[in-house]
């Protein structure tokens, strides 16, 4: 058991299980005298990690087969080129601006084409999801740009918003196999593993197979062409190889305990003991909007940014590790991915309450 609990936004805490299982295996992974770190990706041992990795991935998100899955580099960043790169025909696109990595996206996609801004949160620095039942999509509009867990400012959509028609390219990377997700909802998925899958590096891609085509922008690059990486099944150059090992871990870790189902179920427990305190504190409030909330990254503010840093240098002095919050936001921020086991925050919760019992002058 470690002593600490880590509440880091990303990279961020993995299944101790899987730590520990890997490095039973760190020396000599399955008899080869080798570490997975020193096997060819190009040998048959490499080959069975990723096939039955993009399996398992297939299986408990219910992947439809006319999807591939795609394991790519670059981190969630690079994609935010990619997907104009690879998917403007017309050159124009519609974006949700729900918080800051929706917001780089759109400016990313801005180089390449006209975008609309279909809806936006900015108003309110992103506390809540917009309505997006009705957006105003442009008529010859490429692709609905949304980000479904918005990891900086703590929220979440509930509903899928309607495209109309459109292709909805939806970035996952905070709330990536938190819960049961309906892929076919979506034309593609994407999001980094660092949070919820695996150490920082790989960008897993779920795109719809038809989308991945020889068409794309001029003057891209290769190792940016969707179809390359296609093509040759995430092994045109070498891929992160180590990543999709602990990816692969982490997978099986949640088949164990019973699938998104189950997960979903675990991670409502967690939040809703960090939400239920929140919503009774005198000294802490929640940031987001109730109905917007996610389950994944909880938001929370004192009256003073004083006491928020008083607050955070004790919560840290008390093995509460990276809970202050981004600087767009300020306040506090505990990141409960599903690898944060329920201990975990009740041990935050219950230093939040002698924090708040002391009056902010714990430890003095
Ligand atoms: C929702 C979301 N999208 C994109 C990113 C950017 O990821 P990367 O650093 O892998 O480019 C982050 C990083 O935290 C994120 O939370």
């Amino acid at each position: 058991m470690r002593k600490t609990f880590n509440f880091s936004a990303g990279p961020a805490v993995l299944p101790e299980v899987v730590l520990q299982a890997a490095a039973d295996e760190m020396m000599n992974y399955k008899g080869s005298d080798m570490s997975v770190m020193e096997i060819s990706h190009r040998s048959a041992l490499f080959q069975s990690i990723i096939d039955e990795t993009e399996a398992d991935l297939r299986e408990v998100m219910n992947i439809p087969d006319d999807y591939e899955v795609l394991f790519l580099q670059g981190g969630t960043s690079l994609q935010f080129s990619m997907i104009p790169m690879n998917f403007m025909r017309n050159r124009k696109a519609d974006y949700i601006l729900t918080g800051y990595w929706a917001k780089k996206a759109y400016n990313e996609a801005k180089q390449y084409g006209q975008i609309n801004i279909a809806a936006s949160s900015e108003d309110k620095n992103y506390s809540y999801i917009p309505d997006c039942s009705d957006l105003d999509i442009s008529r010859e509009s490429d692709y609905v740009y949304m980000c479904e867990n918005n990891t900086i400012y703590g929220t979440k959509f509930k509903d899928c918003p309607n495209s109309k028609g459109k292709i909805l390219v939806n970035d996952i990377s905070s709330c990536f196999l938190s819960e049961p997700m309906n892929v076919s909802d979506y034309d593609m998925l994407f999001g980094g593993v660092q949070k919820n899958l695996a150490p920082a590096g790989l960008v897993i891609a779920i795109i719809r197979k038809p989308l991945i085509s020889e068409t794309v922008m001029q003057g891209t690059p290769t190792m940016m062409r969707y179809k390359t990486h296609s093509d040759k099944k995430s092994l045109y150059n070498t891929p992160p190889t180590y990543n999709i090992y602990i990816v692969g871990k982490v997978i099986k870790w949640i088949k164990s305990l019973g699938g998104l189902k189950k997960m979903k179920e675990l991670n409502e427990r967690k939040a809703s003991i960090l939400y239920d305190y929140l919503d009774n504190s005198t000294m802490f409030h929640g940031v987001a909007e109730k109905e917007s909330r996610s389950l994944m990254n909880v938001t929370f503010r004192t009256e003073s940014e004083e006491l928020d840093a008083a607050f955070v240098k004790a919560a840290t002095e008390n093995n509460i590790i990276s809970i202050k919050g981004h600087r767009a936001v300020g306040g506090m921020r505990a990141s409960i991915y599903n690898a944060m086991p329920i201990e975990g925050v009740r041990y935050l919760v219950d230093f939040m309450r002698e924090f708040e019992q002391s009056g902010g002058n714990y430890g003095k």
